[in-house]
């Protein structure tokens, strides 16, 4: 049996009436920049995050740099961030010359661990950028109270977090909302992906999306009168289209996300040489992406690899030992629980198509191999 990590045709044959009708509604107005759909599709964000306002870009990297620059994470400006995400959540800050300060995570939750965080503020910390991985939020309760503490924003790296919800100060909010701005990324792995590139910042702060209007088009808000150095970073109006049918579908792709995450807890919780996804109280989580904590993961990986299984490594090398980042002076040993994570964690096929006798297959290697 062949079980690919990642695939969309399965959901495109399924509602390609839907898609084509999108797509051609797109191609017959010929709005491709900033058009309809981009507007249709902003609301209907704004609806489902229950943020105020909600900005179109072309990616959720490029997000990561606009609200970096919208809120001053630069020149200089030092940053609290995780070592454990991926690559954008801080080439962003590097990209404007602002000064990452890694913290390390939580061995459970994968996500910032706030205590650290804390004991690394100093004069010159600017704000959080913490990051949602996989299934639940970073602790936005204990991020929140530590930024308030000491006059700092907070960036939430939401890209993987459509959907996902955290009980913040007595109300069940989604990832991205919390902070003063939140990033989605609509990469097509995402829970809501695109066929493309796409992403997105959400606000409640009429002037900072304000900001991030101008700034997607050159930093402009009159055709050719130029406020400030932008950038040209649109969300597409295909894309967007696109979005706006999957966005429909939502809570049932959502839905059947946690119903595989389910038989995969049923069929390997008796594999003791697997740590299933530990989710905190208070949240509300979503199955982006089904990481477990395993013994012996290359050689899992390559036993599930030979047998047509398609896993990822989320994320196989810390941030702080990037050859990129290497003149901030980390070293190895810096972040522990990090650095056993990148030998330890290991993505298995999550996706609302996965069929459930390919699941149990998974499992049934899984179990082989450790027999
Ligand atoms: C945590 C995190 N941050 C940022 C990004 C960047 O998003 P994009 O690929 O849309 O640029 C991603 C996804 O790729 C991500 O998982």
């Amino acid at each position: 049996m062949q079980v690919p990590f990642f695939t969309t045709t399965r959901e495109y044959q399924q509602y390609k009436a839907d898609f084509d009708h999108a797509i051609q509604s797109v191609l017959d107005r010929g709005d491709f920049v900033l058009g309809q759909a981009v507007r249709e599709f902003e609301q209907q964000m704004q609806s489902y995050s229950q943020a105020q306002y909600a900005v179109g870009v072309a990616n959720g990297s490029d997000a990561l740099v606009l609200a970096s620059d919208i809120l001053g994470y630069k020149n200089g400006a030092e940053v609290l961030t995780p070592t454990f995400t991926f690559f954008a959540s801080t080439s962003c800050l590097a990209r404007l010359g602002a000064k990452p300060v890694f913290t390390d995570v939580d061995t459970d939750t994968f996500n910032m661990d706030v205590a650290d965080a804390a004991q690394r503020i100093t004069a010159q910390t600017k704000g959080i950028l913490p990051v949602h991985l996989f299934a639940q939020m970073a602790d936005m309760t204990g991020i929140m109270d530590l930024a308030q503490s000491h006059n700092l924003t907070v960036l939430e790296d939401s890209a993987e977090a459509v959907g996902m919800k955290q009980e913040y100060r007595g109300e069940y909010k989604m990832g991205g909302t919390i902070g003063d701005m939140g990033v989605y990324s609509f990469f097509p792995t995402k829970t809501l992906g695109g066929y493309g590139d796409g992403g997105m910042l959400v606000c409640n702060d009429l002037k900072l999306a304000e900001q991030a209007k101008s700034l997607r088009v050159h930093g402009s808000r009159e055709r050719y009168i130029h406020e400030l150095v932008g950038y040209n970073s649109r969300l597409d109006s295909l894309q967007a289209a696109i979005l706006s049918v999957k966005l429909s579908r939502i809570e049932k792709s959502i839905a059947q996300r946690a119903k595989l995450a389910e038989l995969y807890r049923e069929q390997l919780s008796d594999v003791e040489q697997v740590q299933l996804p530990v989710i905190k109280p208070g949240n509300k989580e979503v199955y982006y992406v089904f990481n477990l904590k395993v013994e012996k993961r290359d050689e899992l990986n390559a036993f599930l690899q030979e047998n047509g299984i398609g896993t990822s490594i989320y994320y196989p090398i810390p941030l702080h030992l990037q050859k990129c980042f290497k003149h901030l002076g980390y070293k190895k040993g810096d972040f522990p629980v990090a650095e056993k994570l990148c030998t330890q964690v290991l993505s298995l096929p999550m996706y609302p198509e996965l069929q459930t006798d390919e699941l149990s297959y998974v499992c049934d290697k899984i179990k082989e191999f450790y027999r």
